[in-house]
């Protein structure tokens, strides 16, 4: 008897996410090695969770706070969501649209779901986390790339050339992940217009909405307060993760532009997670207390932030970011490629950076929805995203080192 081939899920044929590839890369260096890189290559903050958010966890859990929530989430912390985005974010909601999610990366998955379908396409920017083109691809979309212009900033003339029938989402990552990119309100807006014209929902990814340092963030939705809630078409993600130092905890919200879509993105939720962990939960509710966190937090991204200028004295900055805690360093006057940097850098200075071709890959989807070749946006080449978040003696101290070998870079070569 012959069995017939099953089809292929789509699943198999998605690029891993290069930030997962690298950092494994360099987990297996450190242990065949012996030695300890400073890792610049990942996101991870050096600051912890604040102690109210701790204690808040453990107590939740001590004290039996372990059973399910409803699906959106405990209502408290909705409440408390919704008075933060009124107060900071100059949003116009209630906690009736505020969702409760596992980390902004799940509330991003179940968003897209929820707004669109297999065969839409979603417009990414040219440089994107990885992870925002992995929940595309898993959904069935197709990823259209905007250009983005010298800053980073998106092209708003290409832009309007993009789209079609089938574009369902714009996305939106102010401040950028990974080229430190901040979208001014003037930006916004004629993103928020154009989007209107086309019919586009946008999804704004604002998971370091508290890492501005030149200018202040603006938020997406703040544009949308005396729009009827049915004719909005915001929706945003925030994440506990960055702020608050809280990667591990998992924990993001999202806001969903009206009730309706709200539902919808409540089944979604539904049929994901059933809801987010309840001590999670109560830990983020004593999170947004830590004020004082919030700002050392801040401070010490901003001064590790400056030892990136040894690297702009060097004209190896792609651009110097204004928010966020990437930047994309540039090499490509080196007679040599990013992987190649990327590995030197690592074996002889133990400064772990990523290679920028993962950030920027643009796949072809065929017409029957399987995935074609995967090309990259040209800009890549040559580019590494450093991250800044590290404690900030060892940014500076990396970034100077990293400085002087690019500048002798060409001389090793040569006596090799
Ligand atoms: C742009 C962006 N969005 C979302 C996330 C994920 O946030 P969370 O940890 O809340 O899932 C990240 C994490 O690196 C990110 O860079």
């Amino acid at each position: 008897m012959t069995t017939e081939a099953l089809p292929t899920p789509r699943a198999t044929s998605l690029p891993p996410s290069s930030v997962h590839a690298v950092f494994r890369s360099v987990n297996a260096w450190e242990r065949r090695t012996g030695r300890k890189a400073a890792r610049l290559d990942v996101g991870e903050p050096h600051f912890p969770p604040p102690g109210a958010a701790v204690e808040a966890l453990a107590k939740a859990a001590r004290d039996g706070h372990t059973g399910y929530t409803s699906a959106e989430g405990m209502s408290t912390l909705r409440e408390a969501l919704a008075a933060k985005l009124v107060e900071n974010n100059a949003h116009d909601t209630g906690a009736d649209r505020v969702y409760i999610c596992a980390g902004a990366a799940q509330g991003l998955t179940a968003l897209i779901q929820s707004l669109a379908d297999p065969g839409d396409e979603i417009l990414l920017p040219a440089f994107h986390w990885p992870i925002h083109l992995q929940q595309s691809l898993l959904t069935g979309l197709r990823p259209v790339s905007y250009p983005l212009d010298d800053q980073f900033r998106p092209d708003l003339d290409a832009l309007r050339r993009l789209g079609g029938e089938r574009t369902r989402i714009l996305l939106v990552n102010s401040p950028s992940n990974p080229t430190g990119a901040v979208y001014d309100r003037q930006l916004l807006r004629e993103l928020w217009e154009l989007a209107e014209q086309r019919n586009w929902q946008i999804i704004s990814d604002e998971a370091y909405e508290d890492f501005v340092f030149e200018g202040a963030h603006v938020s997406l939705g703040s544009l949308e307060r005396n729009v009827p809630p049915a004719r909005r078409r915001v929706s945003t993600v925030f994440s506990f993760s960055k702020t608050y130092g809280m990667t591990g905890y998992r924990l993001g919200y999202v806001v969903t532009p009206d009730v309706a879509r709200g539902a919808t993105f409540q089944v979604v939720q539904e049929a994901s997670i059933l809801s987010s962990p309840t001590p999670v939960q109560h830990a983020g509710l004593a999170a947004l207390e830590s004020t004082a966190e919030v700002r050392s937090n801040r401070e010490s991204v901003r001064a590790a932030r400056e030892g990136l200028r040894a690297l702009d004295r060097e004209s190896l900055l792609a651009a110097f970011p204004s928010g966020g805690w990437f930047a994309l360093l540039d090499i490509s006057s080196l007679a040599t490629d990013a992987e190649t940097f990327a590995a030197a850098v690592l074996d002889e200075h133990a400064i772990a950076l990523a290679p920028a071709h993962g950030f920027a890959l643009r796949p072809t989807v065929r017409t029957d929805g399987s995935l074609g070749p995967m090309a990259s946006d040209p800009r890549a080449a040559g580019h590494l995203r450093l991250a800044f978040c590290g404690q900030p003696a060892t940014v500076h101290d990396a970034a100077k080192k990293v400085a002087s070998f690019a500048r002798t870079w060409s001389e090793r070569e040569h006596v090799r």
